[in-house]
């Protein structure tokens, strides 16, 4: 089922120059997971945090640490990851040869298991492991960069895995990464994500606009 819409700033969009203020500052501002974008230039074209920066800004927070990995191998950064404070963790089918082993690994860590589809992934790629999973990403993008436009082909993929969970009677988050604002957030909730990603329309209009960004990306007003 559909859970209450909840937010995940994607710290990419943050002032770089003092991250831990800006957690802070999000978390005040109602945020429900602080959501990390890990980048090695390798699998994606851009670098970003690794697992010193998550371990820095764990104090910062109780917040669900929502950490999305883009790189390449895989399985050699996750023990770090979590050790740093990754409550869940999320990675790419493109980004080991063995998803189901790298989804034992994170749950054998004591994390939640998250998989991300590229927008050219298909769905079928979870069939066999959606026990194992407690989160589903939809890009709506392709990953590498903050500030890009929403690819509204993800909408029919975020329905075709709302039926999908729904009808395996699990809870498992449906979360939306990419081009979410206050025009596309309602479409990705109507459509049956229930957890959003957004960096550029979070972080936008100064620290005093975080706590209404965050309400209208919610659905408030
Ligand atoms: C893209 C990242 C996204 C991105 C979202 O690779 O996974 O989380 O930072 O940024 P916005 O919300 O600006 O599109
Ligand atoms: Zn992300």
């Amino acid at each position: 089922m559909q859970q209450k819409t909840r937010i995940a700033p994607s710290i990419l969009a943050a002032d770089f120059a003092c991250l831990g203020e800006e957690v802070r500052a999000i978390t005040a501002a109602g945020a429900d997971y602080v959501h990390v974008d890990v980048m090695d230039g390798h699998f994606v074209p851009n670098i970003t945090i690794g697992p010193n920066i998550v371990a820095a800004l764990r104090g910062h927070s109780k917040l669900v640490f929502d950490v999305h990995l883009m790189i390449s191998p895989v399985d050699p950064f996750i023990p770090d990851f979590i050790k740093a404070g990754a409550d869940i963790v999320t990675l790419h089918p493109e980004a080991g040869p063995h998803i189901h082993r790298s989804l034992q690994l994170i749950k054998s860590l004591g994390a939640k298991a998250g998989i991300a589809l590229n927008p050219a992934t298909p769905t079928d790629v979870i069939n066999h492991v959606m026990e194992d999973l407690d989160l589903i990403l939809v890009m709506s993008v392709n990953p590498g960069f903050g500030g890009q436009a929403f690819i509204p082909a993800a909408l029919d993929k975020i329905r075709d895995l709302r039926g999908r969970i729904d009808a395996g009677g699990r809870h498992i988050d449906l979360q939306v990464d990419g081009g979410i604002n206050f025009e596309t957030a309602p479409q990705a909730v109507a459509a049956g994500a229930d957890v959003l990603v957004a960096g550029t329309a979070t972080f936008t209009g100064g620290r005093e606009a975080y706590a209404k960004n965050i309400q209208r990306l919610r659905g408030g007003s």
